[in-house]
């Protein structure tokens, strides 16, 4: 039987390619979101189920993990992709940005955990990719919320890959940098060149290339990598 996948913010972007990259790897993929156009129209291109709930919310995320259990299977990988951003320097920034940063980003990454993991240990097995940002990794003025988020999953998925280490648990983050995403082709060209000009590899990550580091940690034989953080940013930022 295939493993089953949850790809949540999975309709669109980044979200999109991990998911067809792990169905194309073999696995049973549900990607989730709370857009339901793109989520219809993501299911319409891609033959891939959609289920639409907010990540921000426990209790829509309790009630989505166990539809998808009861309707397709027991979650053994679970990709953390969905994230939203609401810039602005700190001294301009409003509460609610922040809030809505720390609830979609990293509220989200408690909230599907939480609802996998005893499923999880009791089946001596699981998968967990969370999607953070080279600018958590090293700070992105603007991004005070951001950047605190994608941070704090790197630590969150260090303790929880601790306490799942002899459960036959893995949980591991990848850092993307700019990223070939329809909000990054919204930039003007001219800016755009000038941001290329700075990364290394002289491009931009391809969201395949994202998807080719998730499907990586989710394999079953990647089971001794976790705690990590794959940079996958064109050589902008080595730690
Ligand atoms: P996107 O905006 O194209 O797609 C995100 C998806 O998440 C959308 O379909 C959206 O509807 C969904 N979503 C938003 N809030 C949600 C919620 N509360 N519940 C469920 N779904 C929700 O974003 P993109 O660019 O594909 O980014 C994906 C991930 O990669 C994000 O976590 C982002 O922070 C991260 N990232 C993106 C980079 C880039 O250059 N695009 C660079 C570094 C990290």
């Amino acid at each position: 039987m295939a493993r089953v996948a949850v790809v949540t913010g999975g309709a669109r972007g980044i979200g999109e390619a991990i998911s067809v990259a792990l169905k194309d790897a073999g696995y049973s993929v549900v990607a989730n979101d709370i857009n339901e156009d793109a989520a219809k129209a993501f299911t319409e291109r891609t033959g891939i189920p959609c289920y639409t709930w907010d990540v921000s919310d426990f209790e829509s995320c309790k009630a989505g993990v166990a539809k998808v259990e009861a309707e397709i299977g027991p979650v053994e990988v679970l990709v953390n992709n969905a994230g939203i951003t609401r810039d602005g320097f700190l001294h301009k920034m409003a509460p609610e940005q922040w809030d809505a940063v720390m609830k979609v980003n990293l509220y989200s990454v408690f909230n599907m955990c939480r609802n996998v993991m005893e499923g999880m240990r009791a089946r001596q097995f699981g998968r967990i990719v969370t999607i953070s940002s080279v600018n958590g990794v090293k700070g992105q003025a603007g991004q005070t919320n951001y950047s605190a988020t994608k941070a704090a999953v790197i630590g969150f998925s260090k303790a929880l890959a601790a306490e799942g280490a002899a459960k036959g648990i893995t949980v591991n983050c990848v850092a993307p940098g700019y990223t070939d995403t329809e909000m990054v082709r919204a930039i003007a060209p001219d800016v755009l060149k000038g941001i290329v000009e700075t990364v290394p590899v002289k491009k931009l990550c391809s969201v395949q290339d994202i998807a080719r580091a998730v499907v990586f940690l989710a394999a079953d034989d990647a089971s001794t990598i976790t705690g990590a953080t794959v940079n996958v940013n064109g050589g902008i930022y080595m730690q």
